[in-house]
């Protein structure tokens, strides 16, 4: 094989699926590890990385790509909002799936959800990527997981939004059954997206 072909993008295909996330306190990883277990056990072969080890993860060579992080003070970690900029162009040409993990997703009120659609919209903005696909997922309140002033930040925050304040227990709010069936729907559609002929 000649050196040109050796690194031209589509030659190699690393695995079916690409998902690259940032998480802070570590829900957003359990959220993508948990959903690329859903994706294997329909037979799909997955790459999932943390967002500081994809610099060379090229999605060009994937037939899905998932780009997962949560939201800190309204903004998506500036670490995924960097990888997705930069590789902008390609993620426009493939099949395509952008999770924003957050406490909004897990409240119903309108004000939540029109701050949680307000911070998508403005990822959205400054990547230069529309992602086929956009899922909000609730989160989680991590108290054990938080330093001092953290902590303490989050429960006057949550008393105001009527959310619990014992920092004794961590609450979960993820929908894991929803986890598993998008892990399970994605992968289907990406094995249909396969199957078909060129161009379909
Ligand atoms: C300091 C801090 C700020 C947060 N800011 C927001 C926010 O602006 N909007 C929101 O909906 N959730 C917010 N959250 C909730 C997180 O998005 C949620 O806890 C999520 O599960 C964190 O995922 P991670 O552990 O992968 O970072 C915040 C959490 C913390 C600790």
């Amino acid at each position: 094989m000649t050196e040109s072909a050796v690194s031209a993008d589509h030659v190699f295909q690393d695995a079916d699926a690409l998902i690259v996330y940032a998480s802070k306190h570590g829900h957003t990883a359990k959220i993508v590890t948990r959903l690329a277990e859903a994706m294997r056990g329909e037979g799909l072969e997955v790459d999932l990385r943390e967002v500081g080890q994809a610099g060379e993860a090229k999605p060009g060579r994937y037939d899905l790509v998932v780009v997962a992080g949560s939201l800190h003070q309204e903004h998506h970690q500036k670490d995924i909002v960097r990888w997705v900029s930069e590789r902008r162009e390609t993620l426009g040409d493939v099949a395509s799936v952008f999770i924003s993990v957050s406490l909004s997703a897990a409240d119903d009120s309108e004000e939540s959800q029109s701050g949680m659609r307000r911070c998508i919209d403005a990822f959205v903005e400054e990547t230069g990527w529309t992602p086929g696909r956009i899922e909000p997922i609730a989160g989680a309140l991590q108290y054990r997981e938080y330093d001092f002033v953290t902590r303490q930040v989050m429960r006057m925050l949550m008393k105001k939004m009527g959310h619990p304040t014992d920092a004794s227990h961590d609450y979960d709010y993820t929908d894991w059954d929803g986890v598993d069936r998008l892990g399970r729907e994605l992968a289907q559609e990406t094995k249909g997206r396969q199957g078909a002929p060129a161009g379909a």
